[in-house]
């Protein structure tokens, strides 16, 4: 017994082979294009400023004050002055320690760097301040480090507002002379991985699903009509 979906098939045979093919070389092409057009290794200058947004808040001011006042040691993560922080440097500042820069007998007018600078972002970081008032007492006092209380009050506040962000305390609340009293920092949540690369990653897979799609229907429709004419011819 033939079926009409059978004698469809057949009466459509070459214009099905010609759109499987057809598929399937988009799927190629498109697949083609895609492995070239991604950057093997995107560049992300990890130096440069943080992107502007549009109305900037107090944490967004901050991220910006961060950049300029805190980020050479704290590094561009909080994560402070790790190895792989300094290896961003260009190659004559990554030696902090050695004389003549910020190790024993620093520079004229230069100073001395301690051995490790903290982080400040991220899981267990900031562990001996209780609230983001003593923090903003501390840091307001104590950074940074080579010009301690250099900065005006709203700046140091806006600096706090952005660690606050980061570390995903005190709910986006604008800090104050008076607030920053009130968010406590004990117990930090868990830290939300810095999901820079992760979403650059996820966003290609979804575009490379594309083609894999076209081609495997392509595919299908090649041997499935095939297999039907076959079976038709024996
Ligand atoms: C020249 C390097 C340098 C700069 C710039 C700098 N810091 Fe620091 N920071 C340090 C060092 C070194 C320590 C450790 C000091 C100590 O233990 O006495 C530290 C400690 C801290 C701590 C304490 C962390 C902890 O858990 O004990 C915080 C918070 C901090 N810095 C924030 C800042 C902020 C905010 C800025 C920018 C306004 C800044 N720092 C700029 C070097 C720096």
């Amino acid at each position: 017994m033939t079926s009409p979906a059978f004698i469809f098939v057949m009466q459509k045979r070459p214009f099905l082979l010609l759109l499987s093919l057809l598929l399937s070389f988009c799927a190629l092409a498109l697949g083609w294009s895609l492995l070239f057009a991604q950057d093997p290794t995107p560049t992300i200058d990890r130096l440069a400023p943080p992107p502007t947004v549009p109305s900037p808040g107090q944490a967004d001011d901050g991220a910006y004050l961060f950049w300029l006042n805190c980020q050479p040691c704290h590094g561009d993560h909080g994560q402070g002055l790790t190895d792989e922080w300094r290896a961003q440097y260009p190659m004559e500042d990554q030696f902090c320690w050695n004389s003549g820069c910020h190790g024993k007998r620093p520079y004229e007018e230069g100073f001395t760097l301690p051995e490790t600078v903290p982080a400040v972002i991220g899981e267990n970081t900031l562990s001996r301040f209780v609230t983001a008032g003593q923090l903003y007492a501390y840091v307001r006092t104590a950074m940074p480090y080579e010009y301690p209380g250099a900065l005006p009050d709203e700046e140091y506040l806006a600096i706090i507002a952005f660690l606050l962000r980061e570390n995903s305390l005190g709910a986006g609340i604008t800090l104050t002379e008076e607030t920053v009293y009130d968010v406590t920092l004990r117990p930090l949540p868990t830290a939300t991985p810095t999901a820079v690369s992760a979403s650059i990653n996820s966003g290609d897979t979804d575009i490379i699903a594309i083609p894999l799609i076209l081609g495997m229907v392509g595919s299908l429709l090649f041997v499935g009509v095939i297999w039907l004419w076959r079976r038709q011819t024996h």
